[in-house]
């Protein structure tokens, strides 16, 4: 069995699997085990990892993710471009449930979690752009090509939760420039630069946050209903942007490290 992967996916809540024809792998890390089962298989001729961010039984909330197994298990396992699809709430009006959105940019409003490999030692990374510009390419030709509709920047602010955000909140995060918000897209996106790999979110407003005018608060009902009605959609360009990913990285995300002394030996 070729538990090897080159591309891995990691799937946010309603997007428990991907792969037809997959088969298990199951890893430890020095972080502990990750948050399931990675599931291993082929899409177009590329090695594909699959692992359910929250596990497939949606039991590790938020804030108790192990991000820091997750990613190390994809790259030991040969990983190096990551799809990072997720749910996330609309901070316009005009971003309605159902849409979109391929993030440029990130705020990071979380505390306490695990967010970073290097707890000795100087290991500044660049984080200028949170994510990989060959991704971001791949992902809006993939979905200009299949014709589906895909804002192609944006904000995303990440919260702790569990709870959603109160309207002064949101409205804040709004103000400050966030386009869209959500409660995983950190430390994953800082904890993937620290291991250089490619990590290109992909987002799908299930909801209008509090502050927008005229909503009534979010409820988790809606933010799973919306994801599960958008899942195949979201299958749909994640296979396909699969296919198109460049097999060789010449953005800079592989150089991340030059340089620098990670406290660490790569996985
Ligand atoms: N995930 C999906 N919708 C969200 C919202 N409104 N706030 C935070 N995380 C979310």
């Amino acid at each position: 069995m070729n538990s090897t992967a080159d591309v891995a996916v990691i799937g946010g809540s309603g997007l428990y699997s991907l792969l037809d024809d997959a088969h298990e792998a199951q890893l430890d890390t020095p972080y502990g085990p990750p948050s399931d089962p990675i599931t291993v298989g082929e899409v177009a001729g590329r090695r594909v990892a699959f692992l359910p961010r929250h596990g497939r039984d949606h039991r590790h909330p938020p804030h108790l993710i192990p991000y820091r197994a997750n990613l190390w298990a994809l790259r030991a396992l040969g990983a190096r471009q990551i799809l990072a699809p997720c749910a996330v709430g609309g901070l316009r009006p005009d971003l309605g449930a159902g849409t979109f959105v391929l993030p440029d940019q990130l705020i990071d409003r979380t505390s306490g979690r695990e967010r970073t490999y290097v707890d000795s030692g100087a290991v500044h990374v660049n984080f200028a752009d949170p994510y990989c510009p060959a991704g971001r390419d791949t992902v809006r030709a993939t979905a200009g090509a299949t014709g589906l509709a895909l804002i192609p920047t944006g904000t995303m602010v990440v919260v702790d939760g569990p709870r959603f955000s109160t309207r002064a909140e949101s409205r804040w995060y709004a103000a400050a420039g966030g386009t869209v918000i959500n409660m995983t897209g950190a430390p994953e996106a800082a904890l993937a630069r620290e291991l250089a790999l490619c990590y290109t979110t992909v987002a799908l407003v299930t909801d209008l946050d509090a502050g927008v005018e005229g909503e009534h608060g979010v409820t988790q009902e809606e933010v799973f209903r919306v994801f599960k009605d958008n899942t195949e959609l979201m299958r749909t360009l994640l296979l396909a942007a699969i296919a198109n990913l460049p097999t060789e990285r010449t953005c800079p995300c592989p150089n991340t490290l030059d340089g620098l002394h990670p406290g660490y030996a790569l996985p």
